[in-house]
């Protein structure tokens, strides 16, 4: 008798990859899309380029970023090109990228973002790689004065008073984690160690007006375990986890920690100095992280934890308990407190893939309701960015959700506009794509006045 190993389901349906790179132009639109969206939604995700390495891990694809350019109230044009990085260039025998050498994973898979006139593609444990608006790689980002340790994570913040970009690299020794502050000149203003008691993976965090919290909870380096699924962390609930508080000044010296329940966090969506000497942060909380070709969570719902500094403990209330991930908020007010926040649905159980969920939500914080949108059976939401309409620019949600909507019936993807302040109405605008998008990660829409 013969048996067959499981097919991997990350290399399945639209979690699988697409075999090339297509540009497109003219796209089809309906609805009308608003003429103040001038620029490009940009989302990328792992998409290995040819076999992928065994065992295939879906952290670990090589990074292809979609892009969909619009301006006057047209759809320019789609392409989609893998980054080129040391990897894929070598794989396709392309010429090597420029900058500095990568400290360890070199997918650039996980977000896609405009910082002061640069497209960054970004990935935990690497350098950034800088983009063309066409999509095409430019060099790996290289300072123009300081120095970057271990590269930087995938998810730092562009400040909306100041504009330098906050950000963060872990490692696998000693002190494990660095601050950084990158200055929209390319100066790496801080590069601040931070001393944990071991290495884990650490894959968002937050800022506040005067703080930096970091998340140090038991998803921990493990080389067994790195050997056995590619992908080098477990989960280890006996280390507990902690909150780190880091005035935005501060040194190693001056974080402190406090204990919270035991779980992880993939994307807080934002946080803030709260009254009487508190801080808060609304972030999604898993009870742990399962192994295998990705990491599936256990028990999933959406609270706000608020940091006491005067009694140096951390409340935690549950907001809502469906399954949700991918917290966005109006990023003119990363820092500062929001009332409206948004989220996609997630699988119901452990189970479950990540796209699992038809719905999308839009959550009221101050009136504590929420607003579903749900595209129907079939087809599955990513991640909403939202932007802003400049002519409803007093309002905090006076503007869009932008995401990508898979059809399992059709097998192809578009791009949805929801006007945010008619979260559950009709769309706005769909772009039809000329292809399927896999599954991926992070979107984020830039616009010209920005790169
Ligand atoms: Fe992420």
């Amino acid at each position: 008798m013969t048996t067959t190993a499981p097919a991997n389901p990350y290399l399945a349906g639209n979690y699988g990859p697409v075999a090339e790179e297509i540009t497109t132009t003219d796209l089809e639109v309906r609805g009308r899309l608003p003429e103040a969206l001038t620029g490009r939604y940009l989302r990328t995700g792992p998409n290995p380029n040819g076999a992928p390495p065994q065992p295939y891990h879906w952290f670990l694809g090589d990074g292809m970023i979609h892009g969909i350019e619009l301006a006057g109230g047209r759809a320019g044009w789609y392409r989609n090109r893998w980054v080129r990085t040391g990897e894929l260039t070598t794989k396709l025998g392309a010429p090597a990228v420029d900058g500095p050498a990568q400290p360890m994973y070199d997918a650039s898979n996980t977000n896609v973002l405009g910082f002061a006139g640069r497209i960054l593609s970004l990935t935990e444990g690497c350098y950034p790689y800088e983009l063309s608006r066409e999509l095409d790689t430019l060099r790996r980002f290289m300072p123009t004065a300081g120095d970057l340790p271990h590269g930087l994570t995938a998810h730092p913040k562009v400040d909306p008073v100041t504009g330098d970009l906050h950000g963060f690299s872990y490692w696998f020794v000693e002190p494990y984690l660095y601050y950084h502050v990158i200055r929209p000149d390319g100066t790496v203003a801080v590069s601040e160690p931070i001393t944990l008691p071991r290495s884990v993976s650490m894959h968002d965090f937050a800022i506040t007006r005067d703080h930096v919290l970091f998340f140090d909870q038991p998803y921990v380096f493990d080389l067994d375990i790195a050997m056995q699924q590619g992908f080098p962390f477990r989960w280890a609930p006996e280390h507990g986890a902690r909150l780190g508080v880091l005035p935005r000044t501060g040194t190693d010296a001056d974080i402190r920690w406090f204990d919270t329940e035991t779980c992880y966090c993939f994307h807080p969506m934002n946080a803030y100095e709260g009254a009487d000497n508190t801080i808060v942060v609304d972030v999604p909380k898993m009870d742990g992280v399962g192994s295998g070709a990705a990491p599936t969570p256990n028990k999933l719902s959406l609270e706000r934890w608020t940091v006491d500094l005067n009694a140096g403990l951390v409340k935690q209330t549950v907001l809502d308990d469906t399954p949700q991930e991918f917290c966005r908020v109006n990023e003119s007010l990363l820092g500062s407190p929001h009332r409206f926040g948004y989220t996609i649905g997630t699988g119901m159980g452990a189970d479950d893939m990540p796209y699992a969920s038809t719905r999308v939500f839009k959550h009221d914080l101050v009136a504590a309701t929420r607003a579903d949108h749900d595209f129907g059976p079939g087809c599955h939401p990513g991640e909403l960015v939202f932007v802003a309409d400049p002519e409803r620019a007093s309002a905090e949600d006076g503007g869009w959700c932008m995401g990508l909507v898979h059809d399992d019936a059709t097998m192809r993807t578009r791009l949805v506009v929801l006007d945010a302040q008619d979260f559950a109405g009709s769309p706005v605008a769909e772009v039809m794509l000329p292809t399927r998008v896999p599954y991926g990660f992070h979107g984020n829409w830039v616009p010209d006045t920005l790169a």
